[in-house]
């Protein structure tokens, strides 16, 4: 079969590769439809992600049709239709019980890390009883792509956690995939504003046309100014951080208002300074999260229900033999405008 492999830092290559088999009783193989590329992708191709060895096939997203299905799986059978998450979850472990997947002690993001991905014809999904997701007849597959990690990512990790309330104030720091994510499903709860501030301003666009109330681009560095001006010198209920280096956090150390909650979303490969001289008295909350995916059939009836359109977030398609190019768009967004590229298999 055809698959995306990471070949050490800086190198990437499309190969042919054997297809994968059921290695475990609980496992699936699903034949790829439909998958994409995420801002971790990009993360592992520099070499930020040392779990993710160079051999890797990438990809942790993605929706597909059950080939094979090993003996304890009860769930699924071949020729499901089926959407995968981007955490594997056993259902329980200790952390399973606590719906905190993302920490399961035989899966978690295994899927195009420590494991082979999606980025291929085939992938082997373990615990795939309770790690895929069965897609109804007539389902916009595409759409659903988004809720392999996006959706769930931009909700649990950014709305959940930042308390997102009605008539609430919303800055989210970062409008690529992931903080137009969380602006998609901030608005489930009505808060009265959602800022979002980038550097790219036709990503400040898609965001307006999602439902932002203000776009701020923050390369002039008048961005903490204007956020404090339009509330009145309080700051926001809820600082999200979708982006993932410390400029960007520390950003929402100066933005949250008191009784705020600062919900980090973004991959920090570095250390970020946390001003506690200037935040130990203003009762603010810290979040960080790693997806968990517990929400994908909450986020899959808003979907299906035409309640948001995560579709609106696919920019580009291709098919699985121009995968690289695939990744040249991905990887240039200011240039391409891309936000989330679909490859069909
Ligand atoms: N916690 C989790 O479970 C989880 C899951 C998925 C992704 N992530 C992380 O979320 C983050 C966002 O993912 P994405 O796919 O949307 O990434 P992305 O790279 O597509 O988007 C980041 C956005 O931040 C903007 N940006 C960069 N520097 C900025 C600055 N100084 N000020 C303002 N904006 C700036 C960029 O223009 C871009 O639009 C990444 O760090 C990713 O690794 C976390
Ligand atoms: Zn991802
Ligand atoms: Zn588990």
């Amino acid at each position: 079969m055809k698959a995306f492999v990471y070949r050490g830092p800086g190198k990437k290559a499309l190969e042919e590769r054997p297809r994968p088999e059921i290695a475990a009783p609980t496992d699936a193989i699903v034949k790829i439809v439909k998958t994409t590329i995420c801002g971790t992708d990009l993360h592992i191709l520099k070499g930020d992600v040392p779990t993710c060895q160079p051999g890797r096939i990438l990809g942790h997203e993605g929706v597909g049709i059950v080939d094979k299905v090993g003996p304890a799986v009860t769930t699924f059978k071949p020729g499901d239709r089926v959407l995968i998450s981007c955490v594997s979850a056993c259902g329980k472990c200790v952390y399973c019980r606590k719906q905190m997947f993302s920490h399961c002690t035989t899966g978690g993001w295994i899927l195009g890390n420590s494991i082979d991905g999606t980025q291929a014809e085939f992938v082997r999904t373990p615990h795939a009883d309770t790690s895929l997701y069965p897609i109804l007849e007539g389902a916009d597959e595409e759409a659903l792509v988004m809720l392999s990690d996006i959706l769930p990512t931009g909700f649990e990790c950014g709305v959940l956690n930042g308390k997102v309330q009605p008539g609430c104030t919303v800055a989210i720091i970062g409008a690529g995939p992931v903080g137009l994510a969380a602006l998609l499903t901030a608005q489930f709860f009505s808060p009265a504003e959602i800022i979002v501030i980038d550097l790219d301003d036709n990503r400040l666009e898609m965001a307006k046309r999602f439902g932002a109330t203000t776009g701020i681009n923050s390369a002039d560095g008048s961005a903490v100014e204007m956020v404090m001006k339009m509330t009145g010198k309080r700051g926001v209920d809820t600082a999200i951080e979708a982006v993932g280096i410390p400029a960007t956090f520390e950003m929402c150390e100066q933005i949250v208002a008191p009784g705020g909650t600062i919900a980090n979303i973004g991959v920090h490969g570095t250390q970020v300074a946390l001003h506690l001289e200037r935040l130990w008295d203003r009762n603010i909350s810290i979040t960080t999260r790693l997806v968990d995916t517990a929400t994908i059939p909450m986020l899959f009836k808003t979907v299906e229900s035409h309640k948001i359109d995560p579709k609106l977030l696919i920019t580009h398609h291709f098919k699985l033999d121009k995968i690289l190019e695939a990744y040249e768009t991905f990887g240039n967004a200011a240039k391409t405008k891309a936000l989330k590229v679909i490859i069909e298999a």
